[in-house]
């Protein structure tokens, strides 16, 4: 594996500061709120706060929030629906930490959905036995809290924020974490922050995948930069596919999510000749956990020869479903799915990466003073399947640790130059060139290592991606477009070398032979 996506050997003056948080979502902003603001900070982002997988996010946060709920019952669902292979010290900082999160958001003003007695309305997802979900605009759980989090941050002042600024690598020296390697894509110019704490919050890696929900940007690219300043991974070969997306076609290269939360609501699933298949195949049927879903879903098609499945929200009012998921009604109106008198049609696809850069229960990395948090992590709370919104609450749990170990750490400032090598000889790729392995890689990836894996066929996805991978250790890179195909190809082959080492069949990696 190549050191660094740029091409010379060159030293840098770096920008000092005292922290880089890398990401926009919600991990980053939430990290850099929780940062001593008598730290020099900065944020850095590629697609500024609407681009974010965390803006799109429908469902909500998940947290232990009524007296008839328990931590005890919240551990053993996250556990549950990861198949056992979840860190217990990780899911039990998860659980119990939660709640404060949840409740400094309300402090700060994010606007939750209530009732009438001020009290949080509550959700349910697939895997919950209860409901614990607190929701925005019903379906707008992530705009909301981004919105909000992005304006606490724009106020704080002690934040520089670097928009429209894509990270080529993390710069390391003998002691760990040295700074950033940024590309200002409006100047078209490099730029090198230097600074001690590197904190990652750059998201997942569903545009690796042919079909994902999420956006464009979720190419793995901070991922890949971890890997490459030597950041150990951890389970990569966990993928999660969602089991209801719109049978729309992609908008932006995503697909749209139905959320979850819509069965939580009673919605059933059922086949083209309207047969709810759920029943009898797992204890908690249409609210199985998502692995368990998607397979049903997939085994069902299979069956019958159909090429997507239904969700019958019959059963509610038009003005509860309008009132309870706006968005998602306002994209079936769109999409000319009339709700009150059809299904909605729906497919499984990629939607969330449980593997990623091993951390420990601060946000640490193996390499010091580079943390992460959010989807590029993996922490170990989600294990082999995350159970619903947990997602955006290790974001606030786990994006706060790390702001409290950089805050503590007694890591020296950083050096004034960043110095980086390169390897030589490197060749260029035409766009054409770029577009033909883009596709292939995707392909490659949804065809071996998608919700159901077969030995054989992952071998042969290997081989391909391996090549893939050794073409871009060698590619000279002019622009993002290049560096994103490297970091993507990189992802790609982590993903296919974890699914050929794991022989058994757990969670999402499940292996039909
Ligand atoms: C959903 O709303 O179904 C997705 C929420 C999540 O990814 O946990």
């Amino acid at each position: 594996m190549r050191r660094y996506l740029f091409s010379e050997n060159k030293s840098f003056e770096g920008e000092p500061f005292d922290a880089v948080v890398i990401g926009s979502g919600i991990a980053g902003l939430y990290a850099a709120l929780h940062l001593d603001p008598s730290l020099k900070v900065a944020v850095v982002t590629k697609t500024g706060l609407d681009g974010t997988s965390s803006w799109q996010a429908q469902g909500g946060i998940a947290a232990v929030l009524t007296d008839e709920d328990r931590f005890q019952l919240h551990e053993e669902d996250t556990f549950r629906a990861g198949a056992g292979l979840c860190n217990p010290e990780a899911v039990k900082v998860l659980v119990e930490e939660g709640p404060r999160d949840i409740k400094q958001l309300e402090e700060w003003e994010v606007p939750f959905d209530y009732d009438e007695s001020g009290r949080l309305i509550l959700g349910r997802e697939g895997g919950h036995r209860l409901r614990r979900i607190a929701h925005c605009d019903g379906d707008a759980t992530g705009r909301e809290t981004t919105k909000r989090l992005g304006q606490l941050l724009s106020d704080a002042g002690f934040v520089t924020p670097f928009f429209r600024h894509y990270l080529v690598d993390i710069v390391t020296d003998e002691k760990g974490a040295a700074g950033v390697l940024l590309y200002d894509e409006e100047k078209r110019l490099y730029r090198a922050l230097s600074s001690r704490h590197v904190i990652l919050a750059t998201g997942g890696i569903g545009q690796v995948y042919a079909h994902t929900t999420n956006p464009r940007g979720a190419v793995g690219d901070g991922m890949a930069c971890a890997f490459r300043a030597g950041a150990a991974c951890e389970n990569m070969e966990m993928v999660q596919f969602h089991p209801t997306t719109l049978m729309a076609g992609e908008v932006d290269d995503r697909l749209f999510l139905i959320s979850e939360a819509v069965r939580g609501e009673g919605a059933v699933l059922r086949n083209g000749r309207g047969e709810a298949f759920m029943q009898g195949k797992h204890p908690m049927a249409d609210l199985a956990p998502r692995d368990i879903v998607t397979r049903c879903i997939l085994k069902e098609l299979r069956r019958t020869g159909e090429d997507r499945a239904y969700l019958d929200c019959s059963h509610m009012t038009r003005d509860f479903f309008y009132h309870r998921f706006p968005n998602i009604s306002a994209r079936c109106e769109k999409e000319g799915v009339e709700l009150t008198r059809d299904f909605i049609p729906i497919h499984p696809a990629q939607h969330y990466f449980m593997g990623g850069v091993k951390t420990d229960l601060w946000g640490e990395t193996s390499v010091p003073g580079l943390y992460a948090c959010g989807e590029v992590s993996c922490t170990g709370v989600h294990g082999a399947n995350r159970l619903a919104s947990n997602s955006m609450l290790e974001c606030l749990v786990f994006g706060r640790r790390c702001a409290e170990a950089v805050n503590r750490s007694d890591r020296v400032a950083a050096p004034e130059k960043l110095t980086l090598t390169a390897d030589a000889p490197l060749v260029s790729l035409s766009r054409e060139d770029l577009s033909r392995d883009r596709r292939e890689l995707r392909k490659t990836l949804s065809h071996a290592f998608g919700p159901v894996r077969r030995s054989g066929v992952m071998q042969y996805g290997l081989e391909k991606i391996r090549t893939l991978a050794n073409r871009y250790d060698h590619v000279y890179c002019a622009d993002p477009a290049v560096m994103e195909l490297c970091n993507m190809t990189l992802v790609g082959l982590k993903i296919a070398e974890a699914a050929n080492a794991r022989k058994d069949s757990v969670g999402a990696h499940y292996i039909e032979d």
